[in-house]
């Protein structure tokens, strides 16, 4: 099957320029000049109108969590949903989190995951691991995994009795990753102090969403970023911050990178977009934006963006990690720290950032840089995905950059009974959606199927040597 896309404007990390693209089979096959497309478009099996659109690689987003255990109860998205509405949002790879049980090893719990996302993915997927039972069998098992496409390991500062892992925990498993080339992917939030300001307002009657951004002041972020910098410069490897929401911890990034230390870090849309306020929100609402870190007061965001244009922050993820509001987040009434921790976000991280390009807090090409390339680069992808090349897969969305459409709960394909931007306007919305070549989406339509995702196996960080 060759496929044609005429008239667009190729959107990459690199700018922008109007040219024609032509897909054989599952790759891309050449950029072509527009004005001398004409001969070839009769040889094509089907050529797409991407007049007026941009020409851009698939998203990628390195942070979900489908199907995921956490405070008894799973995140509603599996495999089959959250791929799907992943696609409809402009998303066409996602890593996703295997999470270790204590007692339970790297290897089975690989193997689970991949059993939950065989048969059910749509879209193109990898996988890093939850490390939380860190011993001298998992440690091992890291070596392992890396050679079979897992080359990212998440570890918590946060969590303590859950995922929580202790600095000579970390240190251990960082030291691992610096002789094995993995990326140690650090939750850093200081959970010891943090659950001690919880049991204060629990003890003082304070028990409402709200509490749960109190609970967990900025500091505590800034605290522990820069303590697992510190691990990661002893341990002679390489870091990378997941779900960056403040400034106190972006000053750490920012003041390690200047020091030449290959500290890297990721945000995501919610720490642009919401905040404290919507915690406080009357009665219960507030928990619909419960996750940790949590969203931020407002003085944040501009830092954040600052972030994102410096590459002090070089990735923008989901965390998508969605319970619904009903008979989930309810979980939580009365006690704030037994809300489930996630916001669902998988289907609006292109749009919610494309209307950062809007508001010009960033270029055109920075937003795919942030939102695809890197990614790849940072997750051993690319050049197969992350970029409209000659020889990557034809992972493509055609995206209209002037079309306004609204985000509710009413409208999204993500398994969610509540939106955490229900009703917010966005400027820019995906048309056409190519996966290795196949048409998921165009004119409103699914065209996809479950289990035409394949698993990828991943190399290591591109960034280092
Ligand atoms: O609140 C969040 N972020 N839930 C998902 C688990 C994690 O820490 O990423
Ligand atoms: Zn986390
Ligand atoms: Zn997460």
């Amino acid at each position: 099957m060759r496929t044609l896309i005429r008239g667009g404007t190729v959107v990459t990390a690199t700018g922008s320029f109007p040219a024609d693209v032509l897909i054989d089979g599952e790759k891309i096959a050449a950029l072509l000049d527009p004005a001398h497309t004409d001969a070839l478009a009769g040889t094509a099996d089907r050529v797409l109108d991407a007049a007026g659109l941009y020409v851009m690689p698939g998203g990628i987003d390195v942070h979900t969590h489908l199907e995921m255990p956490f405070g008894g109860t799973f995140s509603v998205d599996d495999f089959e949903t959250g791929t799907r509405a992943a696609a409809w949002g402009g998303t066409t790879t996602i890593v996703d989190f295997p999470v270790q049980k204590k007692g339970s090893t790297l290897t089975e719990t690989l193997d689970t995951w991949h059993g939950k996302a065989s048969g059910k993915a749509s879209i193109d997927y990898g996988f890093h691991m939850i490390v939380s039972d860190v011993n001298d069998t998992t440690l091992k098992e890291m070596d392992a995994l890396v050679g079979e496409g897992v080359t990212s390991f998440k570890m918590f500062m946060a969590y303590p009795g859950v995922f929580y892992a202790t600095d000579d925990e970390i240190l251990r498993a960082m030291q691992r990753a610096a002789g094995n080339g993995a990326t140690i992917m650090m939750h850093a939030e200081n959970g010891i102090a943090i659950d001690e300001l919880v049991r204060q307002a629990l003890a003082a009657g304070h028990t409402d969403p709200g509490w749960h951004g109190r609970t967990r002041p900025p500091e505590l972020e800034g605290e522990a970023t820069a303590r697992a910098i510190r691990l990661a410069q002893v341990a002679g490897a390489p870091l990378y911050i997941v779900h960056l929401s403040a400034k106190q911890a972006l000053d750490a990034v920012t003041e390690a990178r200047d020091g030449g230390r290959p500290v890297f870090a990721e945000t995501c849309p919610q720490y642009l977009y919401l905040s404290q306020d919507d915690l406080d929100q009357p009665g219960f609402e507030g928990a619909k934006y419960v996750a940790s870190p949590p969203v931020r007061p407002k003085e944040h965001w501009q830092h954040i963006w600052r972030g994102l244009r410096s590459n002090d922050l070089s990735v923008v993820s989901t965390d998508h990690c969605p319970f619904c509001y009903k008979d989930q987040k309810e979980l939580g009434q009365g006690d704030f720290s037994k809300i489930p921790n996630g916001i669902p976000g998988v289907e609006h991280r292109i749009d919610l950032l494309h209307q950062g390009v809007a508001d010009g807090e960033l270029s055109p090409a920075r937003w795919v840089e942030v939102n695809s390339t890197t990614p790849a680069r940072m997750f051993g992808l690319y050049p197969r995905k992350g970029t409209i090349a000659p020889g990557s897969d034809a992972d493509i969305v055609l995206y209209d950059p002037t079309a306004k459409h609204v985000l509710s709960a009413a409208t999204h394909h993500m398994n969610v009974d509540y939106s955490a931007y229900e009703g917010r306007e966005v400027t820019g919305q995906v048309k056409t959606v190519l996966s290795r070549g196949d048409i998921l989406i165009e004119n409103g339509e699914w065209h996809g199927s479950a289990g035409r995702g394949k698993y990828l196996a991943r190399g290591t960080c591109q960034y280092l040597g």
